[in-house]
């Protein structure tokens, strides 16, 4: 029978871009999620690739005993659940702390129980702060400067933990910015490409948070998913922090811009408050992940950006 991997998260974005991947590549997919930010239509999309391989286990990563009931039989876990957003961490570090902490630790400890293979953790660019360095390299010290940024990497360190204290294979994925399909534009917590992209297709201006110099390795999804499948199936890499991303920069500036060459017209700006708790640049080194992963970037920024947009475009008609 085909190895079963656990996707928590598995209804959200990126959850639900790696399951697909998995059915691709003949495994089975259980998806731990709550719905909280996710959506069945994207559960749909995985039961059309294969029903068969699939099945959905509603519950939250907070509660230790459904955590361990969805464990049952698994072999692999992608760890992709968690409270995202900088910004909504800052308005409630509480819940971000438990399900991004606490709700890991359940993972480590259930998959340490079941005897899970290894667990692949999404953590995050945050971790490193606003320290001037760039480009981000891994073992620089990190230096959250949000409640999100926190919760990121005190699960990293669990990951570490467990692998060191007892055996249980763990990699961690430091994702910059991912934009792609299936990204949500609708929450108020929503990632600047989604939001930017139903702006112009609406009509609206572009909010944009200070001056938009800010700038980011924006990263294009079909990248993230290669490295979540090189990082359960890489040999020597248990224990191990990666950066994912294109290693390269772009501001909200120059995305403002690319949208409106998609949409072919100039599209209106509006300047607001800078968010609290975001850094001003990121730019990861991937020296790390090709040399111990082979991992290569297929997908670049300009093109990742009009796949998007065709896909938010259909998804909104
Ligand atoms: N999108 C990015 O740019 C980015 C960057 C760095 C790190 N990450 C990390 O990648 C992961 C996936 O992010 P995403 O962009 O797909 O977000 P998303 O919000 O689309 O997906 C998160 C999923 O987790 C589920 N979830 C939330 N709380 C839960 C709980 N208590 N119990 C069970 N399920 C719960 C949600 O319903 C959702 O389906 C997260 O861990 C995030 O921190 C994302």
């Amino acid at each position: 029978m085909a190895e079963l991997y656990l996707i928590t998260g598995g209804a959200g974005f990126i959850g639900s871009n790696v399951a697909e991947e998995i059915l691709r590549q003949g495994g089975r997919v259980r998806i731990f999620d709550d719905f909280s930010t996710g959506f069945r239509e994207n559960i749909e999309v995985l039961r059309k690739i294969d029903g068969d391989r699939v099945d959905v286990f509603e519950g939250d990563l907070r509660n230790f005993d459904q955590v361990r009931a969805a464990m049952q039989g698994v072999s692999y876990v992608s760890h992709q659940a968690a409270l995202r957003s900088v910004e909504r961490s800052v308005d409630d570090p509480l819940s971000s702390n438990a399900v991004n902490v606490d709700g890991t630790l359940h993972i480590l400890a259930a998959a340490r129980e079941a005897g899970v293979r290894r667990v692949v953790y999404a953590s995050s660019s945050s971790v490193y702060g606003d320290s001037p360095d760039l480009p981000k390299q891994e073992k620089l010290t990190p230096s959250p400067v949000s409640p999100y940024a926190v919760s990121k990497l005190a699960a990293e360190h669990y990951c570490r933990v467990f692998t060191k204290l007892y055996g249980v294979e763990t990699v961690s994925l430091r994702y910059f910015n991912v934009f792609g399909p299936r990204q949500s534009p609708k929450s108020q917590y929503a990632a600047v490409v989604p939001l930017f992209m139903r702006a112009a297709l609406n009509g609206e201006p572009l909010e944009i948070h200070g001056d938009g110099k800010q700038s980011r390795d924006f990263t294009y999804i079909d990248n993230v998913v290669q490295a979540n499948w090189r990082g359960f199936h890489s040999d020597g890499v248990a224990g191990e922090a990666f950066n994912v991303a294109c290693g390269e920069r772009h501001d909200l500036l120059e995305i403002a811009d690319m949208i409106a060459s998609l949409v072919g017209r100039d599209l209106p700006r509006r300047h607001i408050d800078r968010r609290r708790g975001d850094v001003m640049h990121t730019e990861a080194s991937i020296d790390k992940i090709q040399s111990m992963m082979g991992y290569e970037p297929t997908v670049g920024f300009a093109e990742g950006m009009r796949r998007t947009f065709e896909a938010l475009r259909k998804s909104l008609n």
